[in-house]
């Protein structure tokens, strides 16, 4: 495992590695005092051709808890502004010798090609609509601390909404299947994708026909900045027909839990109530898991 590129690359026990130390992670960071020098003297390159809050947060700040420096390479600033290609960037980057390359980029495989242009480390922090495993391990790395498993094995996980334009839906659906769950896919036909990245997909154009037996209700915002047409005119018509309410979530088994990678737009895929219910909702569990994982992430790849 040299990098992370897609959950399609890493091998199960390399899954399993990953998880494992974000399990130790999480649980020295709960203890809350926690302190160290593992990448002491080591330096991460941040860079976000995309907006992110969560992501570059907690890279930022696994980076941090382990001891390592950090750049946030910022393209507004960047000489990519004067003209320099996108090779000739990470080319100089590379030059430079830091210790690992955490990059997001709406270039499909950006993560790939720079693998191949540097020699550290690179992670893919989300890459177009096709893979963002990092996220697909914290989603991970919650459900096992929810339930307290190893595995995913007798789950059965809905992820809903704007399949089709998911690069978080493109990674879970890889690992859940691969850690044993059941995954269905719920979306309105012009957002349910014409593929997917794994095999034994359940597929649902309703919440009342794909919710009931669901023990992982997984909600996506809609991606209009990935869709080439006004798909959804209507916030408002698309929640009454696909948003996440109670009285919805009833449908699906007694314990369901609800997350979501986030960004949410409350009040168009997921109300309020629910995004907040302090029983059912992981959302925020999940962006405190961010950090553990993503130090198992700069751990196993950078020491
Ligand atoms: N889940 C996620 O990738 O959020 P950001 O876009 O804020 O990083």
């Amino acid at each position: 495992m040299k990098h992370l590129t897609g959950i399609k690359e890493l091998s199960d026990s390399d899954i399993r590695a990953l998880l494992d130390r974000g399990h130790e992670y999480a649980e020295a960071l709960d203890q809350g005092d926690f302190r160290s020098e593992r990448l002491k003297g080591r330096v991460i390159v941040n860079m976000f051709l995309e907006n992110s809050t969560r992501t570059r947060t907690s890279f930022e700040m696994a980076a941090l808890r382990l001891n390592a420096s950090l750049i946030n390479w910022d393209a507004e600033t960047s000489s990519l502004k004067k003209g320099e290609s996108f090779g000739d960037t990470i080319r100089t980057l590379g030059a430079m010798r830091p210790d690992a390359i955490v990059i997001r980029s709406a270039e499909y495989e950006a993560p790939h090609m720079v693998a191949q242009m540097v020699e550290c480390p690179v992670i893919n922090a989300g890459d177009s609509w096709r893979e963002h495993p990092s996220q697909a391990l914290l989603d991970t790395l919650t459900l096992e601390r929810h339930f307290k498993t190893k595995g995913l094995s007798g789950m059965t996980i809905a992820i809903c909404g704007d399949v089709s334009h998911s690069r978080v839906a493109g990674s879970d659906m890889q690992i859940f299947t691969r850690l044993g769950a059941k995954v269905r896919v719920i979306a309105p036909p012009f957002l349910m994708p014409n593929k997917f990245p794994a095999q034994g997909i359940e597929t649902f154009t309703s919440l009342e026909d794909g919710l009931p037996g669901c023990d992982v209700v997984m909600m996506l915002r809609n991606q209009k900045e990935r869709m080439n047409e006004d798909l959804i005119p209507s916030d408002a018509a698309f929640h009454r027909q696909y948003g996440l309410t109670h009285e919805r979530l009833t449908l699906a088994n007694k314990n369901a839990v609800v997350m979501h990678p986030a960004p949410m737009n409350r009040g168009v895929e997921i109300s309020d109530e629910v995004a907040d219910d302090p029983q059912r909702s992981l959302i925020f569990t999940q962006m405190r898991n961010g950090v553990p994982a993503r130090m198992a992430i700069l751990d196993l790849l950078v020491e």
